[in-house]
């Protein structure tokens, strides 16, 4: 398995290009299964997530075909096997955004449940509870999710809680189905609003995305269509974060401040200053940073992919802060490994207080999930000497080629196989 060995107290400087969003490229893959027509999408980040969705719909007898770098081309006409086995969903739980839209389609969809996974429980049964609404059978055995109907009927869904995927699952659902569908109490994530971007480009009625209430007008078919996906407002985040903590200078680009407001506020609060530009942002971060605290909420709120990343600014700042985790019952597993490292973190529940330290020192660390990997990497990237971070699959199922971009800014990493 491979690690990833960082030598740390080097500034970042310089400039990196961000990729495009895992999280909108996800559900946008899935909404190829939609039509019977051909998807093209630019922008595509290489990860280890993408390969999976990519096999999962290949499986299914969606085409896929690479058009240069980034790009792709997704033809759909021959899907024949609406089937999500265990062993490609365990390894991700976004593969639950294949049922709605094999149930749309094909009328039919058997999805492996997901199971729970490192930072919580993570059901997903209001995905289940909204295609009951719009007339699907569904049953749960031997933990598989068999769900069938004729034709979805549209119908106001009221999730339960805000849910990205549940929301994302109920759209591409209600696109096909007869007659109009109301989500109140939808996710207002960008990545929501670039999926349904995506959906309307191919022929799909959609309003209000990005509010808590989103329309779905249903329609008979969709067609071919061509998509760029979102930069990655959690990977922009992740750099600025690692830029802040080494005291660096960087120049993100493709990318844009206009979906971090919250993260933008936050670092500001630490003392960096920050410069919005069109589809670039710029980070100056001062000697010592100010220690800030952060309460996770659902968009447009600070994010929870985002805590684990401030935990390890808050690590080396001045003062003491509270970071509370309000989305995932167990997302504080990356304190454990950063205290290994000299940090002084007090967990109770859902609350994590962290008093700066002078200084951290590297160790052995163990990445246990995506976001807690990338703030054992910022960490590492401040302590002093050595730090080995191992199983970094983790990191590769989110962060495009980490070890080149954090070279390009000046970082000693390097990848140990
Ligand atoms: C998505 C993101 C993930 C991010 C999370 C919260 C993708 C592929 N992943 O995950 O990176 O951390 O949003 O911003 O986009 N819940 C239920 N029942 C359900 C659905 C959700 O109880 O049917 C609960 C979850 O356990 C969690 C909360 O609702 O406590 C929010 O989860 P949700 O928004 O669904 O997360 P994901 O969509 O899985």
């Amino acid at each position: 398995m491979d690690k990833l060995l960082i030598e740390g107290g080097v500034p970042l400087v310089g400039e990196v290009a961000i990729s495009g969003a895992k999280n909108a490229a996800l559900p946008i893959l899935c909404a190829s299964l939609l039509c019977g027509d051909t998807l093209r999408l630019s922008n595509i980040p290489h990860l280890n997530d993408i390969s999976t969705m990519l096999r999962l719909i290949g499986q299914m007898g969606v085409v896929v075909t690479m058009d240069g770098n980034e790009a792709l081309t997704l033809d759909s006409s021959g899907l024949n096997n609406p089937f999500a086995p265990y062993d490609m969903v365990k390894t991700m739980r976004a593969s639950i955004l294949v049922l709605g839209p094999l149930l749309a389609r094909c009328g039919e969809a058997r999805v492996s449940l997901p199971g729970g996974c490192a930072i919580g429980a993570r059901p997903v049964d209001q995905h289940i509870k909204g295609l009951q609404a719009m007339g699907a059978e569904i049953t749960v055995e031997g933990g598989y999710v068999h769900a069938t109907a004729s034709r979805l009927r549209g119908t106001r869904i009221v999730t339960d809680m805000v849910t990205v995927t549940g929301t994302e699952n109920l759209m591409m659902a209600a696109v096909l189905a007869d007659g109009e569908t109301v989500i109140e109490n939808a996710a207002r994530e960008p990545e929501v609003v670039d999926l349904a971007n995506c959906l309307v480009s191919m022929g799909a009625q959609i309003s209000g995305a990005g509010t808590d209430c989103i329309r779905i007008q249903g329609v008979d078919k969709l067609h071919g269509a061509a998509h760029s996906v979102m930069p990655d407002r959690i990977e922009t985040g992740t750099y600025l974060c690692a830029a802040a903590a080494t005291h660096g200078n960087v120049r993100l680009t493709r990318t844009s401040a206009v979906w971090l407001d919250s993260v933008v506020d936050k670092l500001r609060e630490t003392g960096c200053e920050i410069d919005c530009q069109a589809d670039a942002i710029v980070l100056k971060a001062p000697q010592r940073l100010k220690a800030v605290s952060i309460r996770t909420a659902p968009y447009p709120a600070f994010p929870t992919d985002m805590q684990a990343q401030f935990m390890a600014i808050n690590c080396v700042a001045e003062g003491s802060a509270v970071i509370r985790e309000t989305i995932f019952e167990n997302r504080f597993m990356h304190a454990v490994e950063l205290i290994r490292l000299g940090a002084d973190i007090r967990i109770d529940a859902n609350n994590a207080l962290v008093t700066g330290v002078p200084r951290l020192d590297g160790a052995t660390v163990m990445a246990t999930d995506l976001r807690a990997s990338a703030s054992l990497v910022i960490a590492g990237l401040v302590a002093q000497g050595e730090t080995l971070i191992e199983r970094i699959y983790h990191l590769d199922r989110g962060y495009e080629r980490i070890e080149e971009k954090l070279s390009r800014l000046g970082a000693r990493v390097r990848r140990v196989r």
